[in-house]
């Protein structure tokens, strides 16, 4: 069950440890609670948001050892043409600065399997290292693909090529399990020949840029359903509502039988912070999984990029930032 009430989610007051160049226009952040205590605990495939300057929210896989509770690291690849987070931060989280937080979250668990496949691409690696190093722990059969678009731009990759078991949480890898991939060298990813045939025993897990997650869930097209999990930085172009063809309808929220109209042209969210309910949010694309409401009654058409197949089959929640629904009401646990 999901609970969106925004007073349930304060925000974590954090200070930059440490500040590294982890790549070519990466730097890793090593953040600590400004009270130098405990921190939440996480899993791998947790990010987190980062509350920057002037409203600015952004969600980082965490990457550090979840382990570690007075730690969490993060790292951000500068964007040239990005909307200004990841610039926010190269340019100002140096160490000593406050930054607030909030979460983790998870919409990328590791689900316990006997194998796993991971696939990453550029930053897409943050998910997908603390990933790696559970997998060993557990003792899985594990195998990671990782490409970039340059070796000098690929983030931990002398991490992953060390030989360091248990010496360092994010780190514990065997060489044979890896393989790097920089496209200037080697070209594409070769996924046919990695992901091959399906197996049962396997789960398939994927960060990257979109034409990566592409590419793999069309690879991955006659794996078993749930087989493939995927986590997008951004919502991909024709998952968004199309707004000549998204109709209206009336929302109800049970809690207090209040009645809103949604209008067309303005998202579920909108809506409600327009009537004065406060409700969490943060990405406002479909990505992140904060707006997540559970839904008692109404049709849905889901733009998100967080449920997977079988949780949208199921109606029992939805992602008020993107998603709407395709009948005349709406009915929110809210
Ligand atoms: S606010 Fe991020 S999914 Fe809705």
């Amino acid at each position: 069950m999901n609970d969106n009430r925004a007073e349930s989610n304060e925000p974590i007051e954090l200070v930059v440890e440490e500040r590294v160049d982890a790549a070519e226009g990466v730097v890793a952040l090593t953040l600590r609670s400004q009270g130098g205590g405990q921190l939440p605990a996480w899993e791998p495939g947790a990010h987190i948001d980062l509350l920057l300057d002037e409203g600015l929210i952004r969600q980082y896989s965490l990457c550090g050892d979840p382990q570690d509770r007075l730690r969490w690291q993060v790292a951000v690849l500068r964007e040239p043409d990005g909307r200004g987070g990841s610039a926010y931060v190269h340019e100002h989280l140096t160490p000593g600065r406050r930054v607030l937080a909030r979460g983790p979250r998870n919409n990328f668990a590791l689900r316990p399997a006997a194998r796993y496949l991971f696939v990453a691409g550029g930053i897409g690696i943050t998910p997908i290292l603390p990933m790696v190093a559970a997998a060993e722990a557990a003792g899985a059969d594990w195998h990671l693909l990782y490409g970039g678009r340059t070796r000098a731009s690929m983030a931990f990759r002398d991490q992953l090529a060390a030989v360091q078991e248990g010496t360092e949480a994010a780190a514990p890898v065997r060489t044979a399990r890896v393989r790097t991939v920089p496209q200037d060298e080697e070209g594409l990813l070769d996924l046919a020949g990695f992901l091959q045939a399906p197996r049962e025993d396997t789960l398939v897990y994927c960060c990257g840029p979109e034409p990566l997650l592409a590419a793999v869930e069309e690879q991955c097209a006659s794996w078993p359903a749930g087989a493939l999990r995927t986590e997008r930085f951004r919502a991909s172009a024709d998952q968004a509502p199309d707004p000549d063809t998204a109709t209206g309808f009336e929302l109800v929220l049970a809690r207090s039988g209040r009645k809103l109209t949604v209008p067309p042209d303005r998202s579920i969210l909108r809506t409600l912070e327009a009537a004065g309910v406060s409700v969490l949010y943060s990405c406002e694309e479909g990505t992140c999984g904060t707006c997540e409401t559970d839904v008692l009654e109404g049709e849905l058409e889901h733009h998100d990029s967080v449920l997977t197949d079988e949780e949208r089959a199921s109606g029992e929640t939805m992602m008020i930032c993107v998603s709407r629904c395709r009948g005349a009401e709406l009915v929110l646990d809210l």
